[in-house]
């Protein structure tokens, strides 16, 4: 049986506790030092970024992380409403360029106003995603994630890829939470990864805790394995994901299920968004 406790210490400060109880011995499954942030449910659509985001109403949303499929050659399958088949299409480097223009110009209409979106980015790419970014929102920092370890790549011809960028831009004036911190974010790689360019919860935890507060609205609309969904989600946000590949929702729904839900299956803590 899974339950929220209440603890006070000698100086009469209050402390939560998220707890399982098997076979009557009490686990800690989460500790908070405030109330526990309720969980909602994420609204995950599955389709195209730049088609889907015109439903969201304006100023809806108050905070997005996206992490657009730079530098990948891919193919994934998908139904053509239209012709109600079955297509496969490809999606490269250049063709990300043909529709991150009129995402960014969506994301710039459904974020509230002195709000932040966060975009990854590559070193050969941020250029072009900036230039975009940068014709409607206010670009304040390239941001560095600075990761433990590094991928293989040209192994006698190149430096060792240690970093990724992250292009940090705002509407309007946007007031980061707990202090300031430099641009320098050290955070390890995902070690099994469900996806080719999983974002670890710690880094996306982070942005998220800094740019947004319990109850906001963070979207991600290339949302991939869902990192950005489960953070929310977890530090209880609401939350909106999009993504046009079957196999990756169906990867977002497992980790819903082992990485949110199931810690407090037996309470009724989920609240449809
Ligand atoms: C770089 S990955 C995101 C990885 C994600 N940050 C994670 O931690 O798993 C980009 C994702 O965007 C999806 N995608 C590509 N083009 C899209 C589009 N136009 N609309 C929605 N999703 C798209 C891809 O299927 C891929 O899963």
């Amino acid at each position: 049986m899974v339950n929220y406790i209440k603890k006070y210490n000698k100086k009469g400060k209050t402390y939560y506790y998220l707890v399982e109880k098997i076979k009557g011995k009490v686990k800690t499954l989460e500790y908070y030092k405030t109330s526990p942030p309720k969980k909602y449910k994420p609204n995950l659509i599955k389709g195209f970024a730049e088609k889907e985001l015109k439903q969201i109403p304006d100023e809806s949303v108050d905070l997005i992380i996206i992490d657009p499929p730079y530098g990948i050659e891919f193919k994934t399958n998908f139904r053509n409403e239209e012709s109600d088949t079955i297509g496969e299409i490809s999606l490269d480097n250049e063709k990300i360029f043909e529709t991150f223009p009129d995402v960014v110009k969506e994301c710039y209409r459904i974020l509230k106003n002195n709000s932040a979106i966060y975009c990854f980015s590559r070193w050969d790419v941020t250029e072009r995603f900036r230039a975009i970014l940068n014709k409607y929102f206010d670009i304040k920092n390239r941001l560095n994630w600075v990761k433990n370890n590094w991928g293989m790549g040209d192994l006698t011809g190149t430096y060792a890829m240690q970093c990724e960028d992250i292009i940090f831009a705002v509407k309007g004036k946007h007031i980061l939470n707990n202090g300031r911190d430099t641009d320098f974010l050290k955070f390890d790689r995902v070690a099994n990864l469900l996806h080719s360019h999983q974002k670890p919860i710690e880094l996306l935890d982070f942005l998220i805790n800094k740019s947004s507060k319990r109850g906001d609205t963070v979207l991600d609309c290339y949302a991939g394995s869902g990192s950005t969904i489960i953070s929310a989600v977890n530090l209880g946000r609401k939350s909106i994901g999009i993504e046009l590949n079957d196999k990756y929702l169906n990867i977002i729904g497992d980790r819903l299920e082992k990485e949110c839900y199931s810690k407090v299956k037996g309470i009724n803590w989920i609240e449809k968004s």
